[in-house]
């Protein structure tokens, strides 16, 4: 009896918070349809409304859920699935083989195509690359390790654990690590790796109190034994002709105190350095750092037309070899970052693709291919691409993107706001709780340590004995028509070059 009236009584309680609740929802169904009926900024909510709403949820939430349900394997961009799970695999040091078949489409113009050899070289016949020397002429040549290596993001871009994961990881997997524009924090350093200190146009970390280069801080800089060379940054593939942006929110006060800028104001770097107004001016700046530092001493741009660098090499011809930069990072127009404008990123600069190539045969016709190393970037994140840019004419391919996907990255196209979910490129504590330095630094040295065997495993398979062996002849481009042809045919500037 006494289970009866219980049950009964629940039943009238369901019964009642059943109406309630959809009485409530038919009142803020009434609410909702009258502010969207009278408001007048959106006219899909003001000719459908509240059902309008429903358009912008599934917009937002198809952001996130596209990756998982409907987008093909090779479909996403920037990097498609297929790109990314290489990655995951590869940092979580699982074994890297696929099954049944290529899910990549041969056929589309630019895939490269690398040329087996009748008789690769058997085990005992492969070498390890031997470090290549930058710098040759500064007072501290750098030999650095690997050809791979990770390339500039700055403490602000990126969060305190992101940085101290990649520092420790880039010693692990003996690489060194850009600081990118923000400065030198004590965690770029913790790890222990090696350091290219980058000259942001802000001067972040090396200006006096005027903005402008300070000596005294460049000694200072390179008074660290861990800081191996510098980096003066003209332009990053995303975004040519403009400075850096860090968001007023990213600009915490350690940050800020860290680049010498006020706190919580938005850190937007000048579209060039003052002190460079042409090549000549470039070329004085290299050797006043150079000469500061004692180190070797490059710059970074992406380029728009080959001629334009034509300038800097002729110029170089004529001052003399000793004036030149140690390096030049070459950054394709596909690059990343962590703000810019939508036209920049979409539309300015050639892709690395096809300046490397172009960069590199007028080293080669200037005779510099020994005294300038050629640092690759953009979108070079798995074996293949770097494979394709030791080939092209690199000396190193540095990575960015291919790193952050190795720190638990799920591309969730944030890093310009301060809500990364996965801790990297964001500064609040309860996002970055997610990313434990001490657990992720072994997947970034697995990752490292994954492309260079599978770019010698390509390096085999073309009949070589070392990564740095790979020329032009061994990679075949896809052309419109569907057929390959060698690289070597496609630009006939490059010897096959001297490995030093
Ligand atoms: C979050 C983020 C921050 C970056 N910050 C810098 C920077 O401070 N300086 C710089 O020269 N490039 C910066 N870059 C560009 C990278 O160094 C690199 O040139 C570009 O992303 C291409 O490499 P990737 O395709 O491997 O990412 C940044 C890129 C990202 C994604």
């Amino acid at each position: 009896m006494l289970y009866m009236e219980i049950t009964t009584r629940a039943l009238e309680i369901l019964a009642l918070a059943f109406v309630l609740s959809v009485g409530l929802v038919a009142m803020l169904a009434l609410v909702l349809f009258v502010i969207d009926r009278t408001q007048t900024s959106d006219a899909v909510r003001r000719n459908y409304p509240v059902l309008g709403r429903f358009r912008h949820i599934f917009s937002t939430l198809g952001e996130f859920f596209r990756q998982y349900f409907f987008a093909m394997d090779r479909e996403e961009l920037p990097f498609n699935r297929a790109q990314r799970e290489w990655v995951a695999r590869a940092s979580a040091g699982r074994g890297n083989t696929v099954a049944f078949g290529s899910t990549r489409n041969l056929g589309v113009t630019g895939t490269p195509i690398f040329v087996n050899a009748a008789f690769p070289p058997l085990e005992d016949q492969v070498v390890q690359s031997a470090p290549m020397t930058i710098g040759p002429d500064a007072r501290a040549p750098y030999a650095a390790q690997s050809f791979l290596n990770i390339s500039g993001m700055s403490f602000g871009a990126l969060s305190r654990p992101a940085v101290q994961a990649l520092s420790r990881g880039a010693r692990e997997a003996g690489i060194w690590m850009n600081t990118g524009e923000g400065g030198l924090s004590p965690f770029h350093l913790e790890g222990g790796a090696d350091i290219v200190f980058q000259i942001g146009t802000a001067k972040y970390g090396v200006r006096d109190e005027e903005g402008n280069l300070s000596e005294e801080k460049l000694r200072e800089i390179a008074a660290h034994p861990q800081v191996k060379m510098f980096e003066i940054k003209l332009a990053q593939g995303a975004k040519p002709g403009k400075g850096g942006i860090l968001p007023a929110e990213k600009v915490t006060a350690e940050i800020a105190a860290i680049r010498g800028i006020p706190e919580g104001e938005a850190s937007i770097s000048p579209n060039r350095h003052r002190e460079a107004d042409d090549f000549g001016e470039l070329l004085d700046l290299i050797c006043h750092v150079r000469e500061v530092t004692g180190k070797p001493v490059g710059f970074k741009t992406v380029i728009g037309s080959a001629d334009a660098l034509r300038v800097l090499f002729e110029l170089i011809q004529s001052r003399g070899a000793q004036d030149a930069p140690d390096f030049i990072t070459i950054d394709g127009g596909e690059g990343g970052t962590g703000a810019a404008p939508m036209p920049l990123i979409d539309l300015v600069g050639m892709t690395v693709r096809e300046a490397l190539p172009l960069i590199a045969d007028l080293r080669e016709e200037f005779g510099l291919h020994d005294r300038i190393r050629l640092i690759a970037s953009g979108k070079l994140v798995n074996p293949g691409d770097v494979a394709w840019a030791l080939c092209a004419g690199a000396d190193f391919v540095t990575c960015a993107r291919g790193f952050m996907f190795s720190l638990g990255c799920i591309q969730a196209l944030k890093c310009n706001r301060n809500t990364c979910p996965t801790g990297i490129t964001t500064h609040d504590p309860r996002f970055q709780r997610g990313l434990v330095p001490k657990e992720k630094y072994k997947k970034v040295a697995a990752y490292a340590d994954c492309i260079r065997h599978e770019v010698a495993i390509i390096a085999h398979s073309v009949g070589v004995s070392d990564p740095r062996r790979m020329r032009r002849d061994h990679v075949r481009i896809v052309q419109a028509d569907g057929r390959s042809v060698l690289m070597s045919q496609l630009y006939k500037g490059y010897k096959n070059p001297t490995v030093s």
